[in-house]
């Protein structure tokens, strides 16, 4: 079954056999999809004449020369020269990148924000993208950005591409279409989806308003973590990964596509619709996953695992081990350790941790870290429990324990992440939250035996 046709009349690829609902399933596969019959090329990618009139062109992710290179090869009506035309600067002035350290905003700290409230202006997704936090450097293509978007309003006519980085979207509230040039990829809370950079696409609102997070990152993409000890099951699986299947229109209207190379926007003019691939194969594609497909993996008898556990995505850095970005997931799960303080233990950390909920209420903070609210816990600074959370965890009765209705997750980077003036100034910071570690109070007993 193809999903409903969309306002722009896409024609999409048949469901073949082992789609479902227009995806494809795996994780970096080697998918092939066509929207016409016979589009695809067989047996080699450049023939001298393509089906259909179609242009070949390959659209490539990694380097050439990569150990695994990661390409698509696309047919279509025009050839992307066609899409691009001559540039001119414009400002998306709440949309910023790395390095961006704001002179008078104090980025050392421990910070928590309610949600970004929607302002009844009409937002897409490039206006209504917010930057909270940056970190690295977008040139170098090391480090990432943590975005709020508010978005309202579809984009008609109007295309972008990020030349600068890798989108992972994380939905709050609202669904939203993202019509690419690879296909149509659906999302809603409790879904992730991952724009590859270059990719071309419209966001369009399915139901509004919506609202969620972003991390762009500038660096290698994400892939799935090594599972070590863990062996080959659980965590984020290979098959619930979804890429869509070929769609394309054939339109003819003035057109803008807006482009983010190097930090800057800019915007060029073209007479079509640039999603017009009729038919595509390779392993550079965008793709969505379901939350609620991760199989958390934790202590079965005592202590608590480091968060890394939780990794569902990872973006390596030049360091092995050590992640330019870990996309962390904190879901429903049991609690069965023994003698154990359950909640997360409080620590600092050479990574910097910016956490998101998406629905429900966090185990270490059952207070005001609320849905749609963020919180970070920059480079080196100390973290952990509040005292509701800490007095309860110590003396509570430990039998098996279900943390039901709860979804967060955590962007984490080895580099220190700045706030932008927005953060700062206009998003609604929390004061006090600092002060949600002043009432824990000193409990030593030097008596021998005393806990
Ligand atoms: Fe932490």
């Amino acid at each position: 079954m193809n999903r409903p046709i969309d306002p722009h009349h896409m024609t999409q690829a048949a469901t073949a056999a082992g789609t479902t609902e227009g995806y494809m399933p795996g994780w970096a596969n080697d998918f092939e999809t066509e929207a016409l019959p016979g589009a695809l090329p067989q047996g080699m990618n450049s023939p001298q004449k393509c089906n259909y009139g179609l242009y070949g062109e390959q659209l490539s992710g990694t380097a050439f020369t990569a150990t695994r290179p990661e390409r698509t090869w696309c047919y279509r009506i025009r050839p992307s020269v066609k899409h691009s035309h001559r540039y001119e600067k414009i400002d998306l002035p709440y949309w910023k990148s790395a390095p961006h350290v704001v002179d008078d905003v104090i980025s050392l700290g421990q910070y928590r924000w309610d949600p970004v409230a929607h302002s009844g202006e009409g937002l897409t997704w490039l206006t209504g993208m917010r930057t909270m936090t940056t970190a690295g450097d977008v040139n170098t293509q090391v480090g990432m950005a943590s975005h709020v978007y508010l978005v309202t309003e579809s984009m008609v006519d109007e295309y972008f591409f990020s030349a600068d980085s890798e989108l992972l979207v994380v939905p709050q509230e609202g669904r939203l279409r993202f019509a690419t040039e690879l296909g149509i990829i659906d999302i809603e809370p409790k879904e992730i989806a991952i724009i590859p950079r270059g990719l071309v696409y419209r966001v369009e609102v399915l139901e509004g308003p919506c609202r969620g997070f972003v991390c762009e990152n500038y660096g290698q993409k994400f892939e799935l973590p090594g599972r070590g000890p863990i062996g080959a099951n659980c965590m984020a699986n290979p098959r619930d990964f979804k890429s869509p299947v070929a769609a394309f229109e054939d339109r003819e209207a003035p057109s803008t596509v807006t482009v983010k190379w190097c930090g800057q926007f800019h915007t060029t003019k073209i007479g079509h619709s640039p999603l017009d691939v009729v038919a595509w194969h390779g392993n550079y594609a965008p793709v969505k996953y379901d939350l609620r497909n991760y199989c958390p993996v934790g202590a079965i008898l005592f202590d608590h695992p480091d968060p890394s556990i939780f990794t569902v995505l990872t973006a390596p850095s030049d360091v092995p081990g050590t992640a330019n970005i870990d996309f962390v997931l904190f879901r429903e799960r049991w609690m069965v350790m023994e003698d154990t303080f359950r909640p997360p233990w409080y620590h600092k950390n050479i990574m910097s941790e910016l956490m998101g909920n998406i629905y429900g209420q966090y185990d270490a903070k059952p207070q005001g870290f609320v849905p749609g609210g963020m919180s970070l816990h920059n480079m080196m600074l100390p973290h952990g429990p509040d005292k509701e959370a800490f007095e309860k965890a110590s003396n509570a009765n430990l039998g098996p324990d279900k943390l039901d209705h709860t979804m967060s997750f955590m962007f984490e980077t080895r580099f220190p992440q700045h706030l932008t003036e927005f953060a700062a100034r206009e998003a609604p910071l929390q004061d006090d939250y600092i002060d949600c570690w002043t009432s824990l109070e000193k409990k030593f007993d030097g008596t021998p035996g005393k806990k």
